[in-house]
């Protein structure tokens, strides 16, 4: 038996809009952050003695979709790689599912290691990162540590649409507080939203036009160690995002009252003088980013707000991993 640990990440630039579906090849390039205190283990066995797969997920049988998705994915894996056998699963995270927090992220990053790995196959981090992406796109991106880039692709099948990454947590300092509003999973998946919003919205082709001058801009600034830059960039870029969405046909609004209340917070917080930036996925959830001496009172005052079930500050985290026995 295999234990692989993979942690979540959040975009800075986001991942919105799929050029293929099934294999989840992405419209744009995306950049992220991957963060210490958010993570996924599973543990793996592939078995002979097994009629179909076993998955457990926070300690309780899978429900029937997230059990079709892993199935899915193994089976992926049994094709590609020339597999027998089923697998036994048990996967646990230490934090939210499906509540905006990329629980689909870290998940299957630490599948693909784990079930690759349980194979005796060592796959390098392009080939895992690949392999991740086609259980949810932003996955792609969680099998590094600090920031990773995950780069679109040209080619139809997908080949060269994997992370790489872009630089290591350490060298740069930087704290991302998780406020979290809402712990009850999404209605609407990332996945439909953002299918949703290139089918429908008329600003989508906005997007488009300018993500990829964000994400240069956002690298550059990373590069220059600039915070400033680095948050306006990340904050803009989701906000265009959400209002992308917004503008589709029914709209697509993943805010809830408090989330705006707390982006407001944010800008009432920055114009008193304390350098903080928003960024927020597909859930009611806020993610914000400071540098490590503004962490505590940042934290102190977010978790006064109302509506604010918890606040998790985060680190930049580790590469997903195998987790010795
Ligand atoms: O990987 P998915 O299908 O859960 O989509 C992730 C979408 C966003 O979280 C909104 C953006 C991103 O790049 O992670």
């Amino acid at each position: 038996m295999i234990e692989a640990q993979a942690h979540s990440n959040i975009a800075l630039i986001k991942y919105w809009g799929k050029r293929d579906q099934t294999l989840h090849l992405p419209t744009n390039s995306s950049l992220s952050l991957t963060l210490d205190a958010l993570y996924t283990r599973t543990q793996l066995e592939w078995r002979s003695d097994l009629s179909a797969d076993h998955i457990l997920l926070n300690g309780a049988l899978a429900a029937e979709r997230q059990a079709v998705k892993v199935q899915r994915f193994l089976n992926l894996v049994r094709e590609q790689y020339g597999l027998n056998g089923f697998a036994w699963v048990n996967s646990t995270n230490n934090f939210p599912t499906g509540a905006g927090l990329a629980s689909s992220a870290s998940g299957f990053a630490a599948l693909a290691l784990a079930a690759t790995a349980a194979a005796g196959l060592e796959l390098s981090p392009e080939e895992l990162s690949r392999l991740a992406r086609r259980g949810s796109g932003s996955a792609s991106r969680s099998i590094y540590g600090g920031f990773a880039q995950w780069n679109k692709g040209q080619h139809a099948d997908g080949r060269d649409s994997y992370a790489v990454s872009v630089m290591d947590g350490g060298d740069f300092p930087l704290r991302l507080i998780v406020v979290v509003l809402e712990s009850r999973p999404k209605a609407l998946s990332s996945s439909d939203g953002m299918c949703h919003t290139a089918n429908t919205s008329p600003l989508y082709s906005g997007w488009l036009n300018s993500v990829e001058a964000d994400l240069r801009q956002l690298r550059r600034a990373l590069a220059e160690h600039d915070f400033l830059s680095l948050g306006q960039i990340a904050e803009h870029n989701a906000l265009k995002m959400h209002a992308t969405a917004l503008a589709s046909q029914p709209a697509v609004l993943y805010w809830q009252p408090e989330t705006l209340a707390v982006l407001q917070a944010i800008w009432r917080i920055r114009a008193e003088g304390l350098p903080c930036y928003a960024t927020i996925d597909a859930g009611p959830n806020v993610k914000v980013l400071v540098q490590p001496a503004h962490t505590e009172a940042l934290r102190a005052e977010l978790r006064a707000l109302p509506g604010v079930q918890d606040v998790i500050v985060c680190a930049p985290g580790p590469a997903a991993h195998l987790v010795s026995a």
